[in-house]
């Protein structure tokens, strides 16, 4: 079994994590009773490999003992809460002895208030996070319940009954030996299954608690109308992962879980439970059968991992505000800077240190920060803020913006502010990295890994982390209310509107493909869209190894007009905001010089559709930079992909320390 759950975390590894783990049952004997009664949990950070080697020095697992019934589960965390390390890794477990285990996916929203609550029940936890609430709740549900009758079923029904925010979760319980209990929300899980023999139904119904409770657990008769089990009582081994690559090479016939469904295994025997009956609710989860191929899977539907980052934006934008933005009473929350914001507020500048795509986020952002804060917002390339020995001072308030949280220029610029008595902030999207623990405060922007060689989807979750900082800076003063407001109810739409940039991807394949052929590719903008120009034409360098300039449209007739003429490719961004009379008039001045450019608008603005012979489209935004640099990202890989260039590499975590 642990080379099972070896090989699916394997498989799992392109994903990115920073640690893992395993929890499986104890003993070394063949009898299943004496195993049962003790949990072995091993975890190691780093790699699967240093947990593989872990595994294999510990003294009391027998690797040769074959057993009849085993369930083991494992895990490969992404730290979000508390940085990584063994104890932080999961399973997680509800006290010395793991009488329950737990692995978990996703961010529960409402940890600490219910870690409040379990401390003051007498549970000590010894992790920073939020995943161990739950296996001490499993452990209170169990040691409070009104009869020794109950299933694993219903005390997972009763945690999750208490759990906000995302989640994919398995559990196991030395008191339910041979059980696994899986329940999803928010996020994917599936379950496996493979037999030899024939299996009692290929539609699993779903069971729920009433007066004629039709349970697995509670009814004496386990039949085709409640289970899935091989009819005539052989082996069967059941999978649950949270993506298919992990079980592809042991079976083809899955299960997908809805949100809030439950599963469970005992007895060898799969029944699903769901607590509420909603109308439109299916009556049965159905097996289905893979045909895809593992490399297939491991990709999803995309060829690199880029690309599949560019297409997680919607999702990995709702990370960032988790827990954090409250839509219906128009407040934000942001818990790593409550504590230090008064000091902020009365700073006397605000300035953004970043390199790359994260200083891009830091000039896209700038307007909206001047405007909320009504402070100076300097924007600072962290080499060149170096280089220049720039003053700063203790009423100063330094952000420093990076998705790896390592990048050696942007760590170096963190110290010498520090040791000039500065407040330091950071903007990181990986928890324990250095950024991130030298700072004084900050935010973590909860993006997931970002394991493509281009930054993407971080960018777009630094620039929704800046604007909640912004609104957090604000919320006491009343004259701008009502555009916070409008900024918040932007926000809550704005995966959807990603989602609708997203579905212009064979449009800009057609334009990529019309392109790929030339030297240099222009691209030009100004107010909010600078940012936008200068991200674009670094995606286009970075990738197609294309010549690609990002030019600010205000500065085309101080020189780089000349660039222009009917052959040189132009993308310009005209956005119907305060800049969009003036971007008029470049368009003008392109087009007086023979260029045909390519412009990225609004979809109602009929006006610029009617006099420009080519378009991208994109939806009304009160912030059209977080949008309008998603087409110049699908457009960056797919020049790359035309022009021959091998866009799945992955970006090492330390190359910024090689470049730098
Ligand atoms: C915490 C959880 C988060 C969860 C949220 C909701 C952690 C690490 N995070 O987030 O996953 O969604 O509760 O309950 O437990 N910090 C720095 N520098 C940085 C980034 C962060 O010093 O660059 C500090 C913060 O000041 C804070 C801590 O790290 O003290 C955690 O930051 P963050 O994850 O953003 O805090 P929460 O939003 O409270
Ligand atoms: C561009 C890119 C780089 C990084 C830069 C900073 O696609 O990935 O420009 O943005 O090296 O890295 P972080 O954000 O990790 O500090």
């Amino acid at each position: 079994i642990l080379e099972v759950l070896i090989k699916g975390l394997h498989r799992l590894e392109y994903r990115g994590y920073d640690s893992a783990g395993v929890g499986i049952d104890g003993g070394n004997s063949k009898d299943w009773e004496t195993n049962s009664k003790s949990i072995h949990l091993i975890k190691q950070t780093g790699k699967v490999k240093a947990l593989d080697e872990e595994i294999h020095r510990q003294q009391d697992v027998d690797l040769d003992v074959e057993f009849d019934v085993h369930l083991g589960i494992a895990h490969t965390r992404w730290a979000t809460h508390g940085a990584p390390s063994p104890v932080n890794s999961h399973p997680q477990r509800s006290d010395k002895n793991n009488e329950f285990i737990v692995i978990h996916n996703g961010i529960i929203t409402n940890y600490k208030d219910l870690k409040k609550f379990l401390e003051s029940k007498g549970y000590e936890f010894e992790s920073e996070t939020d995943t161990e609430t739950i296996a001490k709740l499993v452990k209170y549900m169990y040691d409070n319940r009104e009869s020794d009758a109950i299933t694993f079923t219903t005390l997972v029904e009763q945690v999750t009954q208490q759990l906000e925010g995302a989640f994919v979760l398995v559990f196991k319980s030395l008191h339910y030996p041979g059980e696994a209990v899986g329940s999803r929300r928010g996020g994917p899980l599936l379950i496996g299954v493979r037999s030899d023999h024939k299996l009692s139904t290929d539609h699993i119904p779903i069971l729920y608690p009433g007066k004629d409770k039709k349970s697995c657990n509670t009814l004496p008769r386990m039949d085709e109308d409640t289970c899935l089990f091989p009819v005539d009582e052989k082996a069967v081994e059941y999978y649950f992962a949270s993506d298919a690559s992990a079980v592809i090479e042991h079976t083809n016939r899955v299960i997908f879980l809805e949100d809030d469904d439950i599963a469970a295994v005992r007895d060898g025997r799969l029944s699903i439970h769901r607590i509420k009956r909603t109308a439109g609710d299916h009556p049965a989860r159905a097996i289905q059968t893979l045909q895809m191929e593992l490399q297939q899977i491991m990709k999803g539907n995309f060829s690199s991992f880029m690309q599949k980052e560019i297409f997680e934006q919607p999702e990995s934008v709702v990370n960032t505000m988790r827990g954090r933005v409250n839509f219906e009473n128009n407040t934000v929350i942001l818990g790593g800077l409550k504590d230090h914001i008064k000091e902020i507020q009365r700073c006397r500048r605000l300035i953004m240190i970043a390199c790359g795509t994260s200083y891009h986020a830091g000039v896209a952002t700038r307007q909206v920060l001047e405007e909320l804060t009504e402070l100076p917002v300097m924007v600072e390339l962290a080499s060149d803020f170096l280089d220049r020995n720039t003053p700063v001072f203790r009423d100063d308030v330094c952000f420093f913006i990076s998705q790896s949280g390592e990048t050696a220029d942007s760590l170096l610029a963190l110290r010498y502010c520090k040791e000039r008595g500065a407040l330091t902030v950071g903007i990181t999207n990986t928890v324990g990295s250095s950024i991130s623990r030298e700072t004084d405060c900050g935010v973590h922007i909860n993006a997931g890994p970002e394991i493509g060689v281009a930054s993407t989807k971080a960018y777009t979750s630094q620039f929704v982390a800046l604007i909640m900082f912004a609104l957090l800076m604000c919320d006491d003063r009343i004259s701008v209310q009502p555009r916070r407001r409008e900024i918040i109810q932007g926000l809550k739409v704005l995966p959807d509107l990603i989602k609708e940039v997203l579905s212009l991807d064979e449009e800009i394949q057609k334009l990529a493909a019309e392109l790929y052929k030339q030297k240099s590719v222009l691209i030009m903008g100004r107010g909010y869209h600078y940012a936008t120009c200068l991200e674009g034409a670094l995606k286009i360098k970075e990738i197609t190894y294309m010549h690609s300039e990002g030019i600010l449209a205000g500065e085309l007739k101080h020189g780089p007009l000349a660039l222009v003429d009917k052959l040189m490719p132009v993308i310009m961004i005209i956005m119907r905001d305060h800049t969009y009379n003036k971007c008029q008039n470049a368009l003008q001045q392109v087009v007086a010089r023979q260029g045909r450019p390519i412009v990225i608008c609004d979809k109602e603005d009929n006006e610029t559709i009617k006099n420009s012979s080519r378009t991208i489209k994109v939806p009304h935004f009160f912030c059209y930079a977080i949008l309008s640099v998603i087409p110049l990202q699908m457009l960056s890989f797919h020049l790359a992909v035309l022009r021959g260039y091998d866009v799945s590499l992955l970006r090492s975590r330390f190359h910024h320390f090689l470049t730098s």
